[in-house]
């Protein structure tokens, strides 16, 4: 069995592109891996956010994950601030990085020039941060998206220099998770190519059916084809690739059908859609209020995340304090 690690970021509510694209595969590996998920709270104040929006952020991220289907009971469900142990291994870690490649990494040289104010040494050592994360728990595998694969690989040096510094074979050198399977992108409502929080096309797990059935109603179309068979423009294609991941194959090779004879009618389609997504969402959205109504659900599944993982990271520290020549008097 492998061991996984995967840290969330704390901020935004969940849209379908989140569920179908990394959520959901979250899922379906923590019933075949040893799973570590993590809330990286610690991570969020590279930015500074404001102390009244730490908590409800992070409420929010651990909520709607459980929510989704992420099982406490199965994986290792944690909240980064609860594991203490990360930030010693962080010190740890950090003298073994250099001011070079921490400032050459394609994240913090985007972050320094968006906030050229606020260039701190937590943002040049983001990647020594998720290191730590990583390593605290010596996974096999990382599911990272492509934004995070430069960190994934420093992770990787770092480990490796730790072991070659210390002539010891303690750390693996994770690798990316791949189960074989595509990864799902969802396109925006828009016709821009992915939903995305930013470029505000999302449908959000929280969206109610009214919500759900503005957001999908307003997407752009047009007159419909003229000509049969022809090609669907971008803002088209991406409303039959949404009901592709929604919608019965039956449902998308009707309308398809009716695309190429030019009989088309949006509306239909759209409110078909609607109908698909709002019953894919809404057991996610009921759950979300549950647990909302029931902070004891939260307090269990961190209380229990929090036990397991520090159980992990113990370990880990113990060990590396040993191996760097940390004694006990
Ligand atoms: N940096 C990741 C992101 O922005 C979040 C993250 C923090 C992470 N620590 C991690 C991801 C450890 C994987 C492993 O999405």
């Amino acid at each position: 069995m492998k061991t996984v690690v995967s840290g969330i970021r704390s901020t935004g509510n969940l849209h379908l592109g989140n569920y179908y694209g990394a959520l959901r595969n979250f899922i379906r590996m923590q019933h075949e891996n040893r799973c570590f998920f993590f809330i990286a709270d610690y991570h969020s104040l590279t930015t500074h956010p404001n102390p009244k929006d730490l908590y409800p952020n992070v409420k929010n991220v651990l909520t709607e994950y459980l929510a989704a289907g992420l099982d406490p009971e199965v994986s290792t469900i944690f909240i980064q601030s609860d594991v203490p142990e990360v930030t010693e291994l962080y010190l740890m870690l950090n003298m073994h990085a250099y001011l070079g490649e921490l400032s050459k990494t394609v994240s913090f040289k985007e972050k320094a020039r968006k906030q050229p104010e606020n260039v701190n040494a937590g943002l040049l050592t983001y990647p020594t941060l998720m290191a730590a994360d990583i390593l605290l728990h010596n996974p096999d595998e990382v599911p990272v998206g492509k934004d995070q694969e430069q960190h994934l690989e420093m992770t990787r040096r770092f480990a490796r220099r730790f072991n070659n510094f210390y002539g010891v074979e303690y750390f693996k050198e994770p690798v990316a998770y791949s189960d074989g399977t595509q990864m799902i992108k969802v396109p925006g409502l828009d016709g821009s190519g992915k939903m995305g929080k930013s470029e505000g096309n999302c449908i959000y797990l929280i969206d109610d059916a009214k919500t759900i059935q503005k957001k999908v109603m307003r997407a752009l179309t047009d007159q419909g084809p003229t000509e049969p068979n022809s090609v669907k423009p971008d803002y088209i294609e991406n409303l039959f690739t949404i009901m592709q991941i929604v919608s019965a194959p039956e449902t998308v090779a009707f309308f398809d059908e009716k695309w190429n004879t030019c009989e088309i009618r949006y509306g239909d389609m759209k409110k078909q859609l609607a109908a698909d997504i709002i019953e894919a969402v809404n057991p996610i959205r009921e759950r979300i209020l549950e647990i909302n109504a029931n902070p004891a659900i939260l307090h269990k599944a961190v209380t229990l995340g929090k036990e397991k993982a520090r159980e992990s990271a113990g370990k880990t520290i113990r060990e590396v304090r040993e191996i760097m020549g940390f004694r006990n008097f």
